[in-house]
């Protein structure tokens, strides 16, 4: 006998048009990771506004030291889970590694995650050569978050996960990259472990919502791995996560307290990003 996830949240449900208005109003969005219907469920009932079913499944679902081994199936398969516990949060999925190399690769596995998971964005780790797919996408109807910053697809060509966009150069074509992704189409920006001023600045010129991760404060709003913020990941966590745990005894608060910490920008605090 088994207890079934039962989510009875009877909030509209979120849209791009409600992170929009987000933006405009300074309301941070509260974003997470989730990987099944039971913690959907948990997460959607405590506000959570956007749902990313991520490659990140590939380390703290399936144990793999990296996102690269993660398939096209893999993620159709965590995001029909996931999509099952949802009423109210907006639900988008990782494309996963060398899963757009075309626009036409690119739009079929975009469809599945659409059609067959009901996601209703994917995400890619792109760049200003990316550009194409990500029209190509959008003009086909599928929405995109463009994920620049630190790109964990590839960890082996950066060998590691380093701070991205330090030095001017690099800052300056990390803010082109993100207006011309813009401009193509993407109508959200993930920003992973940047400066705050880079992420700040990047936030003020895109009229997209800008999602940060290790991003510091001034952007649209938060996004973090739910198993890290759960503390549930062994080892030193990165420098940006926060233990939302401590001090509570259920994971349903835990993630109050995350969306109330986003929401009133007392997460991410300095210690949590990198200036
Ligand atoms: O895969 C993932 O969980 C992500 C987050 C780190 C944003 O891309």
């Amino acid at each position: 006998m088994y207890t079934q996830p039962v989510n009875t949240n009877d909030a509209k449900p979120v849209t791009l048009a409600t992170l929009a208005k987000m933006k405009a109003e300074g309301v941070k969005i509260a974003s997470l990771t989730a990987y099944d219907a039971s913690f959907a469920a948990v997460l959607d009932g405590a506000g959570v506004d956007l749902i990313l079913v991520g490659d990140s499944l590939g380390n703290v679902i399936q144990g793999h030291p990296t996102t690269v081994p993660v398939t096209i199936d893999d993620i159709v398969y965590h995001t029909k889970n996931v999509a099952r516990g949802l009423k109210r949060a907006f639900l988008m999925a990782d494309m996963p590694f060398l899963t757009y190399p075309t626009p036409g690769a690119a739009l079929d596995n975009a469809g599945r995650l659409m059609q067959e998971g009901g996601a209703k964005m994917v995400k890619l780790e792109g760049s200003g050569t990316q550009a194409d797919i990500v029209r190509y996408l959008t003009d086909n109807g599928v929405p995109v978050c463009a994920h620049l910053g630190l790109r964990p697809q590839f960890v082996h060509k950066l060998g590691g996960y380093p701070l991205q966009g330090k030095d001017p150069a690099a800052a300056k074509a990390m803010l082109k990259d993100a207006q011309d992704l813009e401009q193509t189409g993407a109508d959200m920006i993930l920003l992973e472990k940047v400066p705050t001023a880079l992420a700040a600045k990047i936030t003020a010129k895109v009229k997209v919502p800008v999602i940060g991760i290790g991003a510091g404060p001034r952007v649209d709003g938060q996004i973090l791995v739910l198993y890290d913020m759960l503390g549930i990941t062994p080892g030193k966590p990165a420098k940006f996560v926060r233990n939302f745990m401590t001090g509570v005894d259920s994971a349903a608060k835990g993630v109050a307290a995350y969306v109330k910490a986003v929401r009133d920008g007392s997460y991410p605090a300095p210690e949590h990003s990198f200036d």
